[in-house]
């Protein structure tokens, strides 16, 4: 069966145990607490153990996500897991959970680095309504320890593990909890954000273990300038289509990249402090997974209620960018 709309009905969030303060990271890099707590808002991010891997955070997740909407493996027919860190090049990350879980149907990874997890909330929309799909669990998913260069301070104070995971399903006019999105990309300088070796533009070698060029390279002011201008576009774009202004909005939840990207789009529109989502002082960046683990502890912490409108909004390596209107239907 098809449907006209779509919407969340469980969500889920997993990060590891271990907490990897500011200090630590003074004893491993020539950084500061102070340094990193002024320029980005973190004060500490959560790694994952020798034995885990990007999967297992998706899967512990993906669990917790399916008891809030309780269903069950056989209700799901599709499996999303947006990651720039899967366990492996290939296969994908989502077929490794998806027989973990023991969901039939199929799975795919979406490379669209911060963003994927808002591209997976799209594309799950666009499969319920077409009836390509039932019901499907949209992952974001990281082990950025894993790609991140201790010896980088640019980079290696900015990043954690992490997932969230959310079960979409099918919903008719009245209960639709999809209301808008915009979706954006722009690949002409690979080079803002990425994990240069690896691939086949340039396959590992000694030489690219030895220069830590399978590790993310980032111009980290290009970024900064590049997400302060897009968030607000985006958001703006979407409650256009959704025919909305910012003052409807009871949370809108960022990307945790950086407090001042943060601040700088609740400044834009002109939001209190109360509307706005930050928990990038205790996670850092978690790439895809940011979104729905803040997402999960805001409604948790009850700063939304049923049928509140809530807005995510990301960006990150492609370039890739795009926001999303949700109607919290739970
Ligand atoms: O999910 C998307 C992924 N990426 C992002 O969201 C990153 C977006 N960008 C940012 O968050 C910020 O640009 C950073 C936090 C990465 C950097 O903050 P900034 O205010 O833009 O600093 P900057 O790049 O202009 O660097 C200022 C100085 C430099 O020193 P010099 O050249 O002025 O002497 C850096 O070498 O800060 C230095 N620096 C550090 N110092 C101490 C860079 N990293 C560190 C560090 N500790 N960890």
């Amino acid at each position: 069966m098809a449907w006209v709309g779509a919407k969340i009905t469980g969500l889920g969030a997993e990060v590891p145990e271990k907490v990897l303060t500011n200090a630590d990271l003074e004893k491993i890099v020539d950084t500061t607490d102070e340094w990193i707590v002024t320029r980005t808002g973190i004060r500490e991010r959560r790694i994952v153990a020798e034995d885990q891997a990007t999967s297992d955070l998706a899967i512990a997740a993906s669990r917790k996500a399916m008891a809030h909407a309780g269903v069950e493996a056989g209700d799901i027919d599709a499996v999303i897991v947006a990651t720039v860190s899967a366990d492996y090049p290939f296969p994908a990350c989502a077929c490794l959970v998806q027989s973990a879980l023991g969901i039939g149907g199929f799975a795919f990874d979406i490379s669209a680095g911060c963003t994927g997890w808002i591209y997976s909330l799209v594309m799950a929309e666009q499969l319920v309504k077409s009836g390509g799909a039932k019901r499907v669990l949209c992952i974001g998913a990281e082990c950025l320890s894993r790609i991140t260069d201790y010896t980088d301070r640019n980079t290696c104070v900015l990043f954690g593990d992490g997932a969230g995971a959310a079960i979409v399903e099918g919903a008719d006019e009245e209960d639709n909890g999809i209301l808008a999105w915009d979706l954006g990309s722009d690949g002409s300088d690979p080079s803002i954000l990425w994990q240069p070796a690896g691939g086949s533009k340039i396959p590992a070698s000694h030489a690219t273990v030895d220069a830590h060029d399978h590790s993310v390279r980032m111009r980290g002011r290009d970024v900064y300038v590049f997400a302060t201008r897009i968030m607000g576009h985006t958001c703006e774009k979407t409650l256009e289509k959704a025919g909305l202004t910012p003052d409807s909005i009871a949370l809108l939840v960022p990307h945790q990249a950086n407090e001042r990207i943060t601040q700088s789009a609740r400044e834009r529109f002109g939001m209190p402090f109360d509307r706005i989502v930050s928990n990038v002082d205790r996670y850092g960046n978690t790439s895809s997974a940011s979104i729905p683990i803040a997402l999960k502890e805001s409604l948790d912490a009850g700063r939304a209620k049923k049928d509140d409108l809530i807005l995510v909004v990301g960006f990150g390596a492609g370039l890739t960018w795009g926001s999303c209107l949700l109607r919290w239907r739970i």
